[in-house]
Protein backbone atom coordinates (compact mmCIF):
# COMPACT_ATOMS: atom_id res chain seq x y z
CA UNK A 1 0.00 0.00 0.00
CA UNK A 2 2.01 2.98 -0.91
CA UNK A 3 -0.65 5.33 -2.34
CA UNK A 4 -1.17 8.85 -0.78
CA UNK A 5 -4.01 9.84 1.12
CA UNK A 6 -6.16 12.82 0.84
CA UNK A 7 -5.21 15.89 3.85
CA UNK A 8 -5.84 17.02 7.07
CA UNK A 9 -3.74 15.57 10.26
CA UNK A 10 -2.92 11.41 9.99
CA UNK A 11 -3.72 9.22 13.01
CA UNK A 12 -2.00 5.83 13.40
CA UNK A 13 -3.64 3.67 16.13
CA UNK A 14 -3.02 0.05 17.49
CA UNK A 15 -5.59 -1.84 18.11
CA UNK A 16 -8.38 -0.85 15.99
CA UNK A 17 -10.59 -3.95 15.15
CA UNK A 18 -12.47 -3.31 18.55
CA UNK A 19 -13.40 -1.27 21.48
CA UNK A 20 -11.44 2.07 22.30
CA UNK A 21 -9.02 1.62 19.05
CA UNK A 22 -12.43 1.38 16.75
CA UNK A 23 -14.42 3.95 18.85
CA UNK A 24 -11.49 6.35 18.58
CA UNK A 25 -11.21 5.83 14.48
CA UNK A 26 -14.73 6.52 13.53
CA UNK A 27 -14.46 10.01 16.13
CA UNK A 28 -11.35 11.05 14.30
CA UNK A 29 -12.56 10.21 10.32
CA UNK A 30 -15.97 12.08 11.88
CA UNK A 31 -12.96 15.07 12.64
CA UNK A 32 -11.75 14.61 9.33
CA UNK A 33 -8.41 13.23 10.12
CA UNK A 34 -6.72 10.60 7.67
CA UNK A 35 -6.86 7.13 9.08
CA UNK A 36 -4.03 4.48 9.43
CA UNK A 37 -5.75 1.33 11.18
CA UNK A 38 -4.10 -1.87 13.28
CA UNK A 39 -4.78 -4.58 15.04
CA UNK A 40 -4.31 -8.68 14.84
CA UNK A 41 -7.68 -9.01 12.99
CA UNK A 42 -7.47 -8.06 9.73
CA UNK A 43 -11.27 -8.67 8.12
CA UNK A 44 -12.37 -6.68 11.03
CA UNK A 45 -10.42 -3.57 10.39
CA UNK A 46 -11.00 -4.09 6.59
CA UNK A 47 -15.22 -4.26 7.71
CA UNK A 48 -14.52 -0.88 9.77
CA UNK A 49 -12.53 0.86 6.79
CA UNK A 50 -15.18 -0.47 4.30
CA UNK A 51 -17.79 1.80 6.74
CA UNK A 52 -15.68 4.66 7.10
CA UNK A 53 -14.76 5.22 3.34
CA UNK A 54 -18.70 4.64 2.89
CA UNK A 55 -19.25 7.55 5.56
CA UNK A 56 -16.41 9.48 2.94
CA UNK A 57 -13.39 9.09 5.47
CA UNK A 58 -11.08 9.22 2.40
CA UNK A 59 -8.96 6.24 1.84
CA UNK A 60 -8.42 4.43 5.20
CA UNK A 61 -5.16 2.65 5.51
CA UNK A 62 -5.27 -1.30 7.48
CA UNK A 63 -2.87 -3.46 8.00
CA UNK A 64 -2.55 -7.40 9.90
CA UNK A 65 -0.24 -6.38 12.83
CA UNK A 66 0.66 -7.95 15.81
CA UNK A 67 2.19 -5.45 18.36
CA UNK A 68 4.56 -8.10 20.33
CA UNK A 69 6.06 -8.54 16.81
CA UNK A 70 8.29 -5.04 17.21
CA UNK A 71 10.08 -5.95 13.61
CA UNK A 72 6.71 -5.82 12.55
CA UNK A 73 5.25 -2.76 14.19
CA UNK A 74 8.40 -0.90 12.75
CA UNK A 75 7.88 -2.19 9.52
CA UNK A 76 4.36 -1.40 9.43
CA UNK A 77 4.50 2.01 10.79
CA UNK A 78 6.83 3.18 8.32
CA UNK A 79 4.71 1.78 5.56
CA UNK A 80 1.41 3.65 7.21
CA UNK A 81 3.56 7.22 6.68
CA UNK A 82 4.65 6.33 3.31
CA UNK A 83 1.03 6.16 2.96
CA UNK A 84 -0.02 9.11 4.68
CA UNK A 85 3.04 11.25 3.98
CA UNK A 86 3.34 11.98 7.64
CA UNK A 87 2.46 10.69 11.27
CA UNK A 88 0.58 13.40 13.22
CA UNK A 89 -0.54 11.13 15.98
CA UNK A 90 0.51 7.57 17.40
CA UNK A 91 -2.22 5.88 19.91
CA UNK A 92 -0.53 3.40 21.04
CA UNK A 93 -4.01 1.05 22.44
CA UNK A 94 -4.10 -2.39 22.02
CA UNK A 95 -4.01 -4.34 24.83
CA UNK A 96 -5.37 -7.20 26.62
CA UNK A 97 -6.53 -8.14 30.13
CA UNK A 98 -6.77 -11.08 32.19
CA UNK A 99 -8.42 -11.80 35.47
CA UNK A 100 -7.17 -14.51 38.14
CA UNK A 101 -5.12 -14.10 41.72
CA UNK A 102 -1.23 -14.68 41.03
CA UNK A 103 -0.25 -18.69 40.95
CA UNK A 104 -3.67 -19.00 40.01
CA UNK A 105 -3.45 -17.29 36.43
CA UNK A 106 -2.07 -19.44 34.35
CA UNK A 107 1.35 -17.94 33.93
CA UNK A 108 0.88 -18.34 29.65
CA UNK A 109 -1.84 -15.27 30.37
CA UNK A 110 0.54 -13.63 32.63
CA UNK A 111 3.33 -13.37 29.95
CA UNK A 112 0.96 -12.60 27.24
CA UNK A 113 -0.40 -9.81 29.47
CA UNK A 114 3.33 -8.04 29.59
CA UNK A 115 3.90 -9.09 25.97
CA UNK A 116 1.20 -7.05 24.73
CA UNK A 117 0.97 -4.33 27.27
CA UNK A 118 4.50 -3.25 27.51
CA UNK A 119 6.86 -4.59 25.06
CA UNK A 120 4.05 -4.47 22.13
CA UNK A 121 3.29 -0.90 23.76
CA UNK A 122 6.26 -0.11 23.67
CA UNK A 123 7.54 -1.07 20.39
CA UNK A 124 4.65 1.20 19.17
CA UNK A 125 6.69 4.24 20.89
CA UNK A 126 9.73 2.99 19.44
CA UNK A 127 8.87 3.05 16.26
CA UNK A 128 6.95 6.24 16.43
CA UNK A 129 9.45 8.48 18.14
CA UNK A 130 12.06 7.03 15.12
CA UNK A 131 9.16 8.88 12.83
CA UNK A 132 8.61 11.81 15.09
CA UNK A 133 12.25 12.85 15.35
CA UNK A 134 12.75 12.69 11.51
CA UNK A 135 9.83 14.28 10.82
CA UNK A 136 10.45 17.27 13.77
CA UNK A 137 6.75 16.86 15.17
CA UNK A 138 4.22 14.29 16.40
CA UNK A 139 2.08 13.29 19.27
CA UNK A 140 2.48 10.03 21.04
CA UNK A 141 -0.56 8.80 22.98
CA UNK A 142 -0.67 6.07 25.09
CA UNK A 143 -3.52 4.30 26.60
CA UNK A 144 -2.68 3.23 30.23
CA UNK A 145 -5.82 2.69 33.26
CA UNK A 146 -7.00 3.79 36.65
CA UNK A 147 -5.50 0.22 37.46
CA UNK A 148 -1.77 1.87 36.97
CA UNK A 149 -2.91 4.14 40.20
CA UNK A 150 -2.63 0.88 42.67
CA UNK A 151 -2.36 -2.90 42.14
CA UNK A 152 -5.82 -4.66 42.79
CA UNK A 153 -6.28 -8.43 43.66
CA UNK A 154 -7.39 -10.76 40.37
CA UNK A 155 -5.48 -7.97 38.15
CA UNK A 156 -1.88 -7.53 39.54
CA UNK A 157 -0.29 -8.97 35.99
CA UNK A 158 -2.95 -6.04 34.50
CA UNK A 159 -2.32 -3.19 36.89
CA UNK A 160 1.36 -3.69 36.71
CA UNK A 161 1.38 -3.39 32.62
CA UNK A 162 -0.42 0.19 32.80
CA UNK A 163 2.04 1.11 35.41
CA UNK A 164 4.23 0.57 33.42
CA UNK A 165 2.80 2.02 30.48
CA UNK A 166 2.34 5.32 32.63
CA UNK A 167 5.59 5.44 33.72
CA UNK A 168 7.66 5.02 30.44
CA UNK A 169 5.51 8.18 29.12
CA UNK A 170 6.45 9.70 31.72
CA UNK A 171 10.09 9.64 30.78
CA UNK A 172 9.61 9.91 26.90
CA UNK A 173 7.91 13.27 28.15
CA UNK A 174 10.92 14.50 29.78
CA UNK A 175 13.24 13.13 27.29
CA UNK A 176 10.92 15.53 24.60
CA UNK A 177 10.19 18.34 26.75
CA UNK A 178 10.62 21.64 25.01
CA UNK A 179 10.74 19.79 20.92
CA UNK A 180 8.12 19.71 18.94
CA UNK A 181 6.64 15.91 20.01
CA UNK A 182 3.89 15.53 22.65
CA UNK A 183 3.29 12.91 24.70
CA UNK A 184 0.00 12.32 26.07
CA UNK A 185 -1.27 9.39 28.94
CA UNK A 186 -4.91 8.83 29.19
CA UNK A 187 -6.62 6.21 31.73
CA UNK A 188 -9.47 5.45 31.24
CA UNK A 189 -11.76 3.93 34.10
CA UNK A 190 -14.84 2.12 32.87
CA UNK A 191 -15.64 2.20 29.28
CA UNK A 192 -17.95 -0.50 27.84
CA UNK A 193 -15.94 -2.97 25.18
CA UNK A 194 -15.32 -6.71 25.09
CA UNK A 195 -12.17 -6.11 27.40
CA UNK A 196 -14.45 -5.58 30.44
CA UNK A 197 -17.47 -7.10 29.32
CA UNK A 198 -17.37 -10.25 31.40
CA UNK A 199 -16.35 -8.29 34.83
CA UNK A 200 -18.85 -8.90 38.02
CA UNK A 201 -18.56 -5.13 38.71
CA UNK A 202 -17.81 -2.13 36.72
CA UNK A 203 -18.47 1.48 38.69
CA UNK A 204 -18.82 3.90 36.84
CA UNK A 205 -19.50 2.59 33.12
CA UNK A 206 -20.05 4.78 30.53
CA UNK A 207 -20.82 3.84 26.73
CA UNK A 208 -17.93 3.59 24.12
CA UNK A 209 -19.54 5.88 21.81
CA UNK A 210 -19.01 8.43 24.88
CA UNK A 211 -15.37 7.19 25.90
CA UNK A 212 -14.38 7.59 21.96
CA UNK A 213 -15.35 11.37 22.23
CA UNK A 214 -13.79 12.23 25.13
CA UNK A 215 -10.58 10.36 24.22
CA UNK A 216 -10.80 12.25 21.06
CA UNK A 217 -11.03 15.48 22.63
CA UNK A 218 -8.52 14.90 24.93
CA UNK A 219 -6.11 14.35 22.20
CA UNK A 220 -6.53 17.22 20.65
CA UNK A 221 -6.50 19.24 23.47
CA UNK A 222 -2.72 17.89 23.66
CA UNK A 223 -3.30 17.09 26.98
CA UNK A 224 -0.79 15.30 29.35
CA UNK A 225 -2.22 12.72 31.57
CA UNK A 226 -5.89 12.53 32.03
CA UNK A 227 -8.17 10.20 33.43
CA UNK A 228 -11.40 9.17 31.49
CA UNK A 229 -13.96 10.55 32.31
CA UNK A 230 -12.04 12.66 34.44
CA UNK A 231 -14.75 12.48 37.26
CA UNK A 232 -15.18 11.05 39.23
CA UNK A 233 -11.86 9.00 38.59
CA UNK A 234 -9.52 11.96 39.25
CA UNK A 235 -10.41 11.77 42.87
CA UNK A 236 -10.95 7.96 42.70
CA UNK A 237 -7.84 7.23 41.69
CA UNK A 238 -6.14 9.81 43.75
CA UNK A 239 -7.79 7.77 46.87
CA UNK A 240 -7.13 4.51 45.13
CA UNK A 241 -3.23 5.73 46.16
CA UNK A 242 -3.92 5.39 50.02
CA UNK A 243 -6.81 3.15 50.82
CA UNK A 244 -5.70 0.48 53.38
CA UNK A 245 -4.81 -2.97 52.04
CA UNK A 246 -7.50 -4.37 54.16
CA UNK A 247 -10.02 -2.64 52.07
CA UNK A 248 -8.80 -3.99 49.05
CA UNK A 249 -8.13 -7.46 50.36
CA UNK A 250 -9.61 -10.17 48.62
CA UNK A 251 -7.78 -14.15 48.73
CA UNK A 252 -10.46 -15.96 46.15
N1 LIG B 1 -12.40 -0.51 28.14
C1 LIG B 1 -11.94 -0.04 29.29
O1 LIG B 1 -12.70 0.18 30.25
C2 LIG B 1 -10.48 0.25 29.46
C3 LIG B 1 -10.08 0.83 30.67
C4 LIG B 1 -8.74 1.14 30.85
C5 LIG B 1 -7.83 0.89 29.82
N2 LIG B 1 -8.26 0.29 28.66
C6 LIG B 1 -7.26 0.03 27.65
O2 LIG B 1 -7.73 0.44 26.39
C7 LIG B 1 -7.10 -0.32 25.37
C8 LIG B 1 -8.16 -0.85 24.42
O3 LIG B 1 -8.97 -1.77 25.12
P1 LIG B 1 -10.50 -2.03 24.79
O4 LIG B 1 -11.26 -1.80 26.03
O5 LIG B 1 -10.85 -1.32 23.56
O6 LIG B 1 -10.46 -3.62 24.55
P2 LIG B 1 -10.88 -4.52 23.28
O7 LIG B 1 -12.21 -4.11 22.77
O8 LIG B 1 -10.66 -5.91 23.73
O9 LIG B 1 -9.80 -4.12 22.18
C9 LIG B 1 -8.46 -4.46 22.31
C10 LIG B 1 -7.78 -4.20 20.98
O10 LIG B 1 -6.40 -4.55 21.11
C11 LIG B 1 -6.05 -5.37 20.03
N3 LIG B 1 -4.97 -6.28 20.40
C12 LIG B 1 -4.92 -7.18 21.42
N4 LIG B 1 -3.76 -7.84 21.40
C13 LIG B 1 -3.05 -7.35 20.35
C14 LIG B 1 -1.77 -7.63 19.80
N5 LIG B 1 -0.96 -8.56 20.32
N6 LIG B 1 -1.37 -6.92 18.70
C15 LIG B 1 -2.17 -5.98 18.17
N7 LIG B 1 -3.39 -5.68 18.62
C16 LIG B 1 -3.82 -6.36 19.71
C17 LIG B 1 -7.32 -6.12 19.64
O11 LIG B 1 -7.31 -6.45 18.26
P3 LIG B 1 -6.99 -7.88 17.64
O12 LIG B 1 -7.54 -8.92 18.56
O13 LIG B 1 -7.67 -7.82 16.29
O14 LIG B 1 -5.51 -7.91 17.52
C18 LIG B 1 -8.36 -5.03 19.86
O15 LIG B 1 -8.50 -4.24 18.72
C19 LIG B 1 -6.30 -1.40 26.07
O16 LIG B 1 -4.95 -1.01 26.17
C20 LIG B 1 -6.92 -1.44 27.45
O17 LIG B 1 -6.04 -1.92 28.44
C21 LIG B 1 -9.55 -0.03 28.46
Amino acid sequence: MSVQCDSGKSVFITGASSGLGRQMAIEFSRRGYRLALTARRLDALQALQSELEKNGAGRVFVAALDVTDDAAVAQVLAEARAFCGALDIVVANAGIGHHGLIGKLPFAKVRDTISTNIIGFMATVDAAMQCFREQGHGQLVGISSVAAFRGMPATGAYGASKAAVTTYLEALRAETHGSGIVVTTLSPGYIDTPLNRGAKSRPFVIPVEQGGKLLVDLIERKVQCATVPRWPWALLARLLTVLPTALLARRK
